[in-house]
């Protein structure tokens, strides 16, 4: 998949397609964007004004062909903040349910001169293909393609995770779970990656491990606590049972008894931790409900700080010139 379509002649990003091969300054320039969106917010308390009219005028329309709670409606608050028009199209009485084709359903929407798609489907590509059929002008952002790409998550949990611990290059991030069938394990990797990570692990049972992925200088553990040695930070990954064909697994109960993060497991790691989850979580499975709200986890500044990163990544490819219709951040 071709990965320069998102970035256009003139360095900027036009399309958020994936973090494959964003170029690191691109990628800092979104977090830092982003840290101003979460420093307006600090600033104005939780009910101050949430609005930063950089999009108004222009339309972004929500296109989900998957279940979703937190990137559906952060996606929707991120534009709504930008002082956007937002259009949700329910996917399941919309006409693709009467047999249209994708390609038809993008045409059909962009007659209607909207500026950007946020599109969820459940294949692969999904999002490229968007991007390729695109008229000139109408961005496409990816809200997770099948097991390929989520880059927004990848985006928001770098952003997470620098709050909480600067230098990447320290860092030993342990990715836990399903992740042959995890478009965020793939995006984290390669965002971890492009950052400098000290070391990334995958560890999950054999058959949830994507073939190759040591390709991508993964380390791999098929047992919790050597994969969780030493460790900064453990994103969790929910069992997609959506995407598994055929018998993949242990029963979820094994699964918990082997790789579940339980209270005593998190008193055994490092004390300052991080425990991330993309959610939605299955509490009992990967992680237990204590762990989940429990001091060490993060997973509600991941969803807050969502919002921040997708007003970032929306603004600086509508927007006229990043940061206009908000004040500078207060160092
Ligand atoms: C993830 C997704 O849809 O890829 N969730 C999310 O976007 N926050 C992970 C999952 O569904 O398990």
């Amino acid at each position: 998949m071709s990965t320069n379509l998102q970035i256009g002649r003139d360095g900027r990003l036009r399309h958020l397609l994936t973090m494959e091969g964003l170029p690191r300054e691109l990628l800092l320039r979104i977090l830092d964007e982003a840290e101003a969106y979460a420093a307006d917010r600090q600033r104005e308390g939780i009910h101050g004004d949430k609005k930063r009219p950089v999009l108004h005028g222009k339309t972004v329309v929500n296109l989900f062909f998957e279940a979703s709670t937190r990137t559906r409606t952060t996606f929707e608050l991120a534009a709504k903040r930008l002082a956007a028009d937002v259009v949700n199209l329910q996917v399941s009485a919309s006409s693709t349910s009467k047999g249209e084709t994708l390609l038809d359903t993008l045409k059909t929407i962009e007659a209607m001169q909207v500026d950007m798609f946020v599109i969820r489907h459940e294949a692969s590509g999904a999002a490229h293909f968007f991007a390729q059929h695109a008229a000139p002008g109408v961005a496409i952002l990816n809200a997770g393609d099948g097991r390929h790409a989520h880059p927004t998550q990848a985006l928001l949990d770098m952003f997470t995770i620098r709050r909480h611990f600067p230098d990447f290059t320290q860092l030993r991030v342990a990715i836990v779970g399903d992740a042959l069938h995890s478009r965020v394990a793939r995006s984290d990797i390669h965002a971890l990656r492009t950052l400098g990570a000290r070391e990334i692990r995958i560890v999950a049972p054999r058959p949830l491990v994507p073939t190759g992925i040591e390709q991508l200088g993964v380390k791999v553990f098929h047992e919790l606590e050597p994969g969780l040695d030493g460790v900064d930070v453990v994103i969790l990954l929910r069992l997609q049972k959506e995407r598994m064909l055929g018998a993949f697994l242990p029963s979820t109960g094994e699964f918990h008894r082997d790789f579940g993060l339980t209270r005593e497991r998190l008193a055994r790691l490092k004390p300052e931790v991080l425990v991330m989850h993309p959610g939605p979580i299955n509490r009992g499975v990967e992680i237990e409900g204590d762990v989940a709200y429990g001091e060490r986890s993060v997973i509600l500044e991941q969803v807050a700080h969502g919002v921040a990163v997708r007003m970032a990544v929306m603004a600086m490819i509508l927007g006229e010139a990043a940061g206009e219709g908000r004040e500078a951040p207060k160092q």
